[in-house]
This record gives C-alpha cells, structure tokens and sequence, in this order.
C-alpha cells in the first residue's frame, strides 16, 4: 500500500516536472528568436551582394521583361524577405541568386566581394516550393546522408550524429528524428516537419545562405510561425544568412525579417528595399497611411498588387527610383569596396569553426570522393528499396501473376510444332518489354530527387548513374528471371532450352530498361514520358523479326537491325531450331552461329549508348528546369 502511494507521489511530482518542462519550453518559444546569441561555432560569415540581376524571355513578337534590374546587399546572420504579388519574378530573383536559374539572365552576383565559382553549391543551398524528400528514410538518415556528402573528409559516426541531433534540436524535429518520412502512398512526418527538414538539410553542410521558396505556403498559421522562428533562430545563432520567398506573413512572422525586397509586377520592379520594420512608414511618409486595423505585410501587398483596389504601384515603383535607388547602389559599391575573400577561404574558416578537418579540402564542386558519393547512395538505395514492401510486393507480385496467366495459356507448348514454341519464345522477350513500362513513374519520382541533390553539389552524375543502374537492373533481373522461370515451367520444354533463351531474353530487357532510364530523364511528366517511351517500344515488338522479318514486303523491315528483340529472337530460333528448314526459310534466318558476336555487340552497343545518353541528360541538368 505505502509503495503504492509513493510511486503515485512519484508520478504526480514527475508530471508536475514535465508540466514545468513544457512551460518554460513554452516561454523559451515566446521569446523573441532575433535575440538568440551567436554560438561558438557559428560558421555564417558571409556576404551577398548583387547588382543589376534582370531577366529577360526572348519570345517572336519581341522581348519581355520579368524582372527589371535589382541590387542589394545582405549581411551574415540576416533574415531577408522577398514579397510580392504572383508573377512579379520573386523565385527568378531567388533562382538567380542560387545560381539556379538554367535560362540566361543579366547582372553579377558577388560572394563576399568574389564572383561566384563552383565552391558556391557547396557554400550555399537552395530549399525549394515542393519538398522533394527520400520517402523510405527516416528524418535523421536523411539529414545523415547530406552531412556524409556534405562535410568531406573522414570523421567520427558519432561526431557526425551529434551534428544531425543538433540541426534536429535547431528547428525543432528531435522528436520525429527516428520516423519515417513518408508520402502521399504512406504515412510520415507532417507537412510543416518536412517542411523544416528541408531547411534542416539546407543548414547541416554548414550553408553560408539559405535561399528558401515559400517555406511556409501551404503550412497553417501556426505552423508557418514556428518554421519562420526554427530559421530565425538558425540565422542569429549560426551567422547564415536566410534569403526567402514569403507569401502573407502573419505581423509575428514579419517581425522575424530583418529586411524586405518587396517587387511589383508587370514587370517585376523594386518598389521597396530596406529595413522591413521600416516598410510601413515608408508608404505612410508617400502619403498612403494604412488603415488602422490590418495586418501591415497585407497592406504592403495590396498597395503594390497591379489590379487591387487603391494600388499604387507605378507611383511605388517610381518612388523607389527617386528614392531608394542611389542609396542602395551606394551601399553595393561600399560593399565591393571591401576586402575580398575567396570562397575557400570562406569554406576553410567554416570547417574550422565547426571543428572539422580542414587539410584535404579542394575546389571541386562536390565535397565527397567517388567512394563515398557512390557507397552513400547505394546503401541509401538499398535502405529505401528494402522499405518499400507494397511496391516490391506489387512488383513480384504482378511477374508472378504474369508468368502463371501466360504460362498457363501456353501449357505444354513443347508438344506443339517449333513454329509455335518460336511464338512463345517470342511472348517471354515481350512480357519483359510490358513489365518495364511500370517502374517509368518509379524512375520519374526520382529523378526530381536526383537533379536537386547533383544541383545542389551532393553527388555527380557518374555516381548516381552507375548506383541507379546497379539497383534498378538487379530488381529488373530478378523480376524477370521470376516470370520466365515460371512460364519456362509450364512450356514443359527441355531445360536445356532455358539457357539460351533467358540469355538473350535478358539481354533484350536490359536494352529496353536502359532505354526506359533514358526516358525518364528527358521526358517533363509521367505522361509525356510513356507517350514518348511508345514508339520505340512498338517498333521494338513490331519488327522483332517475327512478325516483320526479312522474309516481309515491309519497305521498313531494315529496323529489324535495330530492334534488340529482333537479334534476340533470331539467336533464339538458331539456337534451338537450327535444323527445322521450314522455320529457317519462313523467317530468311540466317542459319549458323556466325551472326552471334554481331548480336552480342549490337544488343550490348545499343545498352552502353543508352547508359550514356542517361548519364549525359543527368549531367546537363542543372536541376529542375527553371
Ligand atoms: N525560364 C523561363 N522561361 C519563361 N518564362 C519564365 C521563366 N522563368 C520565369 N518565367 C516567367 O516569369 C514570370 C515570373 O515568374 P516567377 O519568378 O516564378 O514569379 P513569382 O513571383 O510568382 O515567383 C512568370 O510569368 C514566369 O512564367
Ligand atoms: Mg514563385
């Protein structure tokens, strides 16, 4: 009884502790975050300057201006805020300060008075609209997997855990750090803690700046707060410099900016730059006082939104020029009149204050070596394609269910004539072909993923193209071994057949999947890219040698030497059916193996070509097209 009473003692005393936990986290929160100290080992030194960025589309009926030239400056540790109506050109200023934009635009951005050189991706990152997460990896792999490609040189796993379990206590996601992320097929973190793991991703290399698009749309109000606050206190603690895109910032959120570029559009010009604290006054000093009650980063809006009632935006946009232009060109002058410091400078200064080594760094724009770029995303690959069960489940299922429903309607083929075994060799090299179709969407979702991590200096092409190959064609392969294995079985035909006909069966898969890989990279949707997958898959099947061979009147059968099922059927006849005359002559097979090494070098020559071409479009990309 007396035990009892004491272990309730207990629990009340230690719920009273916990209540008094959660207060003072509470108040901590309430806190103004723009009073958060600088830590020891803050590494955010860096300045941003630019001058006259301006984008231009070249269309028929002559050019058209998005974005008006723009200067400005930004300090370490500042909190910057674009605003403007849609369209004003805010994610094209943002893109090109990234160095993100792929078309061309004007104006010179400087890093700490340098031009901006390839250490730049690796001294800054880029948080885009759309969270684009690994689904299948856990909050604190997925920050671990951009340290380790990060922060180069070797280094302690638990030094690196203690770096992950600090960027997770700075924005606030320690406790969703072992769960899965997840996607709209399964369930994960919420939409405002993938949002805040995406700034988290941004931050753990030891970014310089931060450039984020919209962090907070699409999140509630709340929510919206405590991602703006998770950067606030990110840029005052740690020195990095934040520079994003913000759309209706509620007065708590506004208050977290230092400063304010707010555009027009038609086209996109600066109506105002400077303090966002000041912004209001600076409309009310024009003579356009705001109205006693709102909420004044809606004011600056309506007031500058060409269309809305009352808008001044012309007037603002001219008032800017008069009043604000030459102070902020002088203050860019200044700024590049100050000393320079080269972006390995910067980077070496970083390491150090983090306590990182620092001997080997070099200029490459990728941090890691080709090992561990490469053994980092494999085992990043294997993690998640393990994890994935429903689609490894639908995957073997369906080969499975393939191979039963063909093999079932060819049972027993082996006692028919070779002429019909030959249109049942010819249905296994198909169902490869059909069953590649549906990992397109797979290859698609990643790819986004792919092009943002190489965009943003994790890794290069090499090594992602030769993992993915590795990967993907092992889970083709097995896949495919499943469904011929089991239609093979009720064929009821000599096991001594098998060989051949799975060698060049595979053979043939592994041209399509590469073909496929290619498709996935180039084409702009799911949609687009199975439209575009199709011609080449039919002329595959078409003119495979079977139906349209040599023996045909088509004018176009000289695509039966292009086509990887034709070399792999015709080897497959000649392989097993060389003394059937009637076969041989029907089809103007050639009848002896001397055509083997051709088919070989034709077959393994289209699949080198289409790894290239994957390995090329991966490369060229210099992330999504912007
Ligand atoms: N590479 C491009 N090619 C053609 N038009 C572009 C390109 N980039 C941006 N635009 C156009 O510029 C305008 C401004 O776009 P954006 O910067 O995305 O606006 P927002 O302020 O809403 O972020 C839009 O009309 C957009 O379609
Ligand atoms: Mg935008």
């Amino acid at each position: 009884m007396k035990s009892n009473a004491s272990a309730s003692d207990a629990l009340v005393s230690n719920s009273i502790v916990l209540n008094a936990d959660a207060l003072a986290q509470r108040s901590r929160a309430r806190e103004d975050p723009k009073t958060t100290p600088r830590a020891s080992n803050a590494f955010g030194q860096s300045r941003l300057v630019y001058r006259d960025v301006t984008f231009t589309i070249a269309r028929k009926g002559g050019d058209k201006l998005v974005l008006a030239p723009c200067s400005g400056v930004n300090e370490p540790g500042e909190m910057c805020a674009i605003m403007g109506p849609s369209g004003c050109g805010k994610t094209t200023l943002l893109d090109c300060l990234a160095k993100k934009k792929t078309a061309p635009y004007g104006g010179e951005v400087y890093l700490n008075g340098a031009k901006r050189d390839a250490l730049y991706a690796r001294l800054t990152s880029y948080v885009p609209q759309n969270d684009t997460l690994p689904a299948y990896l856990t909050v604190r792999e997925c920050l671990k997997f951009v340290h380790r490609l990060r922060v180069e040189g070797t280094m302690a796993e638990d030094e690196r855990d203690a770096a992950v379990l600090e960027c997770l206590r700075l924005l606030g996601i320690e406790d969703v750090g072992d769960e899965l992320i997840g996607d709209e097929h399964r369930r994960g973190i919420s939409g405002g803690q993938k949002r805040r793991l995406t700034l988290a991703r941004g931050l753990i290399g030891g970014s310089q700046i931060v450039f984020a698009d919209e962090p907070t749309s699409g999140l509630s109000a709340t929510d919206a707060e405590t991602v703006v606050r998770a950067m606030c206190v990110a840029s005052k603690k740690l020195g990095v410099l934040f520079i994003t895109v913000i759309h209706q910032p509620r007065a708590e959120v506004a208050a977290m900016f230092d400063s304010l570029v707010l555009l027009t559009s038609n086209p996109g010009r600066m109506v105002y730059s400077g303090p966002f604290a000041d912004a209001v006054s600076y409309v009310t000093k024009a003579g356009f006082p705001p109205p006693r009650t709102c909420n004044p980063a809606d004011y600056l809006l309506d007031i500058i939104t060409p269309g809305a009632w009352g808008e001044q935006s012309n007037f603002f946009a001219q008032r800017y020029i008069d009043a604000q232009m030459a102070e902020v060109e002088a203050r860019v002058d200044a700024a590049l009149k100050q000393p320079t410091k080269t972006s390995m400078a910067v980077l070496q200064d970083a390491y150090a204050v983090q306590g990182f080594d620092t001997k080997n760094l070099h200029n490459s724009p990728v941090a890691a070596n080709f090992p561990t770029q490469f053994s980092t995303l494999l085992s990043r690959e294997l993690t998640m394609t393990k994890r994935n069960v429903s689609a490894l489940k639908v995957r073997f299922g369906v080969a499975l269910l393939q191979g039963i429903v063909v093999g079932c309607a060819f049972f027993n083929i082996a006692s028919r004539p070779a002429i019909l075994q030959l249109s049942f060799m010819f249905m296994v090299l198909q169902m490869g072909t059909i069953a590649n179709m549906a990992i397109l969407p797979k290859l698609i979702n990643q790819r986004f993923i792919y092009r943002i991590e190489i965009s943003d200096g994790l890794y290069g092409a090499v090594a992602v193209t030769i993992c993915n190959a590795l990967v993907n064609n092992t889970l083709a392969i097995l896949s495919n071994f499943l469904t011929t294995i089991i239609l093979f079985s009720l064929s009821l035909l000599p096991w001594r057949f098998f060989g051949i006909l799975y060698a060049w069966s595979l053979l043939s898969f592994m041209v399509v999947t590469a073909y496929l890989r290619v498709i996935a990279q180039i084409a702009s949707s799911g949609d687009t890219a199975i439209q575009t997958a199709m011609p080449f898959l039919l002329g595959t099947i078409l003119f495979n040698n079977f139906f349209i061979s040599r023996a045909s009147g088509s004018f176009l059968k000289f695509l039966i030497y292009v086509s990887p099922m034709a070399w792999a059927i015709e080897q497959i006849a000649t392989g097993l059916y060389e003394n059937d005359q009637q076969m041989m002559s029907l089809y103007l097979y050639k009848p002896s193996n001397s055509w083997t090494m051709v088919a070989l070098f034709v077959l393994l020559g289209e699949y080198l070509v289409f790894q290239i071409l994957e390995f090329v479009a991966l490369r060229k990309s210099k992330g999504p097209l912007r």
